[in-house]
């Protein structure tokens, strides 16, 4: 089903428009929010999934095409944080790692034993959590900068 979701299928394309995710782990930022959603939406299939009893439909290609699409999103967060000299940059960088150990072990054990609770735990507990803690940190810091910004250049 991820496969699906991550190649756009038409008709999965627009059942994935109908999950939103909630407005409290908006960040702000188009980008980080619009890889949230696809993260977010994915996660919710997942769960679904397993909630309907079809848990096994989740293959080894779906969560390394997940945890590739995750890795990605977090170096784009980094590059941001680079780029406004984010001074949480180093202990945001360690939890982006300690989450995609985490998610590489779990993953593992899913090959090993077909069981995709616990990584699914882990990702509603840890990642999504992530996003509405540590990444609205950066994201209020960009916004920050930007406004400083607009306000330099009209009092010009
Ligand atoms: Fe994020
Ligand atoms: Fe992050």
């Amino acid at each position: 089903m991820i496969a699906a979701i991550l190649v756009t299928q038409s008709r999965m394309s627009e059942y994935m428009d109908m999950i939103d995710i909630p407005p409290e782990y908006m960040t702000g930022l188009e980008k980080v929010d619009s890889e949230h959603q696809r993260i977010y939406r994915i996660i919710t299939l997942m769960s679904q999934s397993v909630a309907d009893n079809k848990g096994s439909t989740i293959t080894a290609n779906h969560t390394v095409m997940l945890l590739a699409y995750i890795k990605c999103h977090f170096e784009n967060e980094e590059d941001i944080m680079i780029a406004i000299e984010f001074n949480g940059l180093n202990s945001h960088m360690e939890e982006h790692s300690v989450i995609l150990n985490k998610l590489s072990d779990l993953f593992c054990q899913h090959r090993m034993t077909g069981d995709i609770t616990s990584a699914l735990s882990y990702l509603i507990g840890s990642l999504i959590e992530h996003m509405k803690s540590e990444d609205k940190l950066f994201a209020d810091h960009v916004r920050l900068l930007r406004s400083k910004k607009t306000k330099k250049l009209s009092a010009r």
